[in-house]
């Protein structure tokens, strides 16, 4: 075991961490969410600019938090990937000089291995598992057949659940992100609007949320142009059954496929309130065990990227420093860093 210092920056989250042997030492996150909310998403742009600004701030804060030094550091871990480039970019050059400077190693670090290894800090995790993945930017089942072993036996095929969400509460004139303010109105809703199911019919464990946007957008639209506006509340609420409800139905074949008694709930969107509820309860039917992350490591931060980092200095899996980011990398090639 070692002292590992973690870095994630592949969204709109600053985040350093540091670890030893298990424990998590500091956790130090700088969100941009206020910044981005003016503009309804994410800026690429702005989002790279800011991990600039922040890193080193978040860095020093972590070191003090823990009350180390950077020559204590035994390993740098980073998020390399999946994730916007140029803010991967940032944080994969900080832990490049890190490593340079002290000689130490660099770990890459799989962002979604670091969503399901989350969990860790709850239990740990036994095998085999179905991890549902679901996040801003993915929207995946994830085959678990032991540690750190990942086949990802469906997916999104257009856009990731949260995606959905933020684009939905913005046609409906919420805040960003959008999948806080419609969790709490659907609870207020009714299921009035009736939204065609994404691949109906399909025999698949395929996700599909493009389509269900599309229609919101256009439903609202529509009404719009008739001079009539949408009962906000009851529209989160109809949507809301729709991509919650596809995404149980598909976890439930998944479940029933492979055999699995235990899945874990990863990524962002694993904090909407009716997921979970759900999830638990469909789950309890066919006596599949449901580990759900508490809240503070639903959404990015580096606590997680630490986690799976020291399963990577336990196995040595380290990278070279001419290694780059990868915005679109596959977590079942997590050892691949060409
Ligand atoms: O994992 P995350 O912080 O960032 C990515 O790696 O993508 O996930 C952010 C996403 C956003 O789309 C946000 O709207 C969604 O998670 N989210 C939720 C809830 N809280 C955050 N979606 C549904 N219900 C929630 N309560």
């Amino acid at each position: 075991m070692a002292t590992i210092l973690a870095i994630e920056s592949s969204c709109d989250e600053t985040a350093v961490a540091i670890v030893e042997n298990g424990k998590l030492l500091a956790d130090v996150i700088s969100s941009q969410v206020e910044v981005h909310a003016k503009y309804g998403g994410v800026m690429p742009e702005i989002a790279s600019r800011l991990h600039a600004e922040n890193i080193t701030i978040v860095l020093q804060e972590a070191l003090i938090k823990s009350n180390k030094k950077l020559e204590d550091i035994d390993a740098f871990a980073v998020t390399r990937g999946p994730g916007l480039i140029g803010a991967l970019h940032v944080g994969m050059q900080a832990a490049k000089t890190l490593a340079m400077l002290y000689q130490k190693p660099l770990i890459p670090v799989h962002h979604l291995a670091g969503h399901i290894y989350a969990n860790e800090y709850i239990e740990k995790l036994t095998y085999p598992l179905l991890a549902v993945v679901v996040s801003g930017g993915n929207s995946e089942f994830v085959l678990m057949k032991e540690e750190m072993s990942f086949e990802v036996v469906g997916q999104t095929r257009d856009d990731a659940i949260g995606e959905c969400y933020d684009k939905v509460a913005r046609v409906l004139g919420l805040p960003y992100p959008g999948g806080v303010p419609i969790d709490r109105l659907a609870k207020e809703g009714h299921h009035t609007y009736n939204l065609p199911i994404p691949l109906k019919g399909e025999d698949t464990l395929d996700l599909s949320y493009s389509g269900l946007k599309t229609n919101v957008i256009n439903f609202v639209h529509n009404l719009e142009q008739k001079g009539e506006k949408v009962n906000v509340a009851d529209m989160c609420k109809s949507f809301q059954d729709v991509a919650v409800g596809e995404l149980i139905k598909r976890t439930i074949k998944a479940v029933k496929k492979y055999s699995v008694k235990k899945i874990v709930l990863a990524g962002g969107v694993s904090a909407n309130s009716y997921l979970r509820e759900q999830m638990k309860l469909e789950m309890s039917k066919l006596n599949v065990d449901v580990l759900i992350p508490p809240l503070w490591c639903c959404t990015d931060n580096a606590a997680m990227i630490g986690k799976v980092a020291e399963k990577l200095y336990d196995k040595k899996v380290f990278a070279p420093l001419n290694i780059g980011v990868d915005p679109n990398w596959e977590i079942s090639n997590y050892l691949h860093f060409e």
